[in-house]
C-alpha cells in the first residue's frame, strides 16, 4: 500500500469527490480525517465506508470533524484537532468547494464572499496551518488541491467560481517554489464535469446535460473515483519530483473545440 503509516485530511468529504477521496486514500493504507460542515450523517456514511474498505487491512482508523472551510478560525482548528487525533498530518487535500450561479451583474457581496471563502482563504489557510506543523516537526509533506477545470476555462455566470480556481492555481504554482526547501509538493487536480452534487441541476437537466456530454471527447461524465486515482498518485511518494503543476481530470473537456 502506498500511503502506509500515512495521515491525510480530506476537507468536504461528507460526499461526493471528498468521499470518494478519503476512501481511496484509506484503502491505500493512509488514516483519514473525514472534514464536513453541515452534513454530519454524510461523513459518517465516509467513515462507515472507510471502515468497511480498509479496516480488514490495517489497523487504523478515521475520525470526523466538523469545520466550515470558509472561516480561518474553523480551519485552523480542524488542522489542530488532525494533529491532537492522530498525532501528526502528512497529507491535505483541500477538496471543499462551492460555485453560484448568477449573471455576473446580479452576483451578491455575500455569494461572491461565500464562493471565495471556502475556494480560495479556506484553503490558503488551512494550508499554512500545515505547513507551520510540518516545518516545526521538520517533516516532509504533499498538498493537493481539488480544482477545476475552470482554472483555465471560462465558465460564464460564474465569475466567483472562475476567480476562485484561477487564484487557486497560482497559489499552487507559487507554493510550489516556496515549500519546496522543505520537502513540501502542492499539486492541483482539476477535474470537468463530474457525478457529484455540485452538479445535481445540471444531472437534472436532459437537454443541458446533452450539450455537455457532445463537449466531452471520452463521451462520459467523470465518476468520483477518477479524480481519486490521481489523487492517491499525488499523495504517494511516487510523485515526490512532482510539484506545482495542474493534472486534469475531465475526459479531454478543456481541449475539446469544435466548430458548429
Ligand atoms: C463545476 C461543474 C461543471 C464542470 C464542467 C466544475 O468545476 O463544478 O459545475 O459542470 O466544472 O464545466
Amino acid at each position: 500500500m502506498k500511503l502506509e503509516g500515512k495521515v491525510a485530511l480530506v476537507t468536504g468529504s461528507s460526499q461526493g469527490i471528498g468521499q470518494a477521496i478519503a476512501i481511496r486514500l484509506d484503502q491505500e493504507g493512509a488514516s483519514v480525517v473525514i472534514n464536513y460542515r453541515s452534513h454530519p450523517e454524510g461523513a459518517e456514511e465516509t467513515l462507515s465506508k472507510v471502515r468497511a474498505a480498509g479496516g480488514l487491512c490495517h489497523m487504523v482508523d478515521g475520525f470526523t470533524v466538523q469545520a466550515d472551510t470558509g472561516m480561518v478560525t474553523d480551519v485552523q482548528r480542524m488542522i489542530a484537532d488532525s494533529i491532537t487525533h492522530f498525532g501528526k498530518l502528512d497529507i491535505l487535500v483541500n477538496n471543499a468547494g462551492i460555485e453560484k450561479n448568477a449573471d455576473f451583474w446580479d452576483v451578491t457581496e455575500a455569494d461572491y464572499d461565500a464562493v471565495m471563502d471556502v475556494n480560495l482563504k479556506g484553503v490558503f489557510f488551512a494550508t499554512q496551518a500545515l505547513v507551520k506543523h510540518l516545518l516545526k516537526a521538520k517533516q516532509p509533506g504533499k498538498v493537493i488541491n481539488i480544482s477545476s477545470v475552470h482554472e483555465e476555462l471560462p465558465f460564464p455566470h460564474f465569475a466567483a467560481y472562475c476567480a476562485s480556481k484561477g487564484g487557486l492555481k497560482m497559489l499552487t504554482r507559487n507554493l510550489s517554489v516556496e515549500l519546496a526547501p522543505f520537502g513540501i509538493t502542492i499539486n492541483n487536480v482539476a477535474p470537468g464535469a463530474i457525478e457529484t452534487p455540485i452538479n445535481t441541476k445540471l444531472l437534472n437537466d436532459p437537454e443541458k446535460l446533452g450539450a455537455l456530454l457532445q463537449n466531452i471527447p471520452l463521451g462520459r461524465l467523470g465518476k468520483p473515483r477518477d479524480v481519486a486515482s490521481i489523487v492517491a498518485f499525488l499523495a504517494s511518494a511516487e510523485s515526490d519530483y512532482v510539484t506545482g503543476t495542474t493534472f486534469f481530470v475531465d475526459g479531454g473537456l478543456l481541449w475539446n473545440y469544435q466548430e458548429q
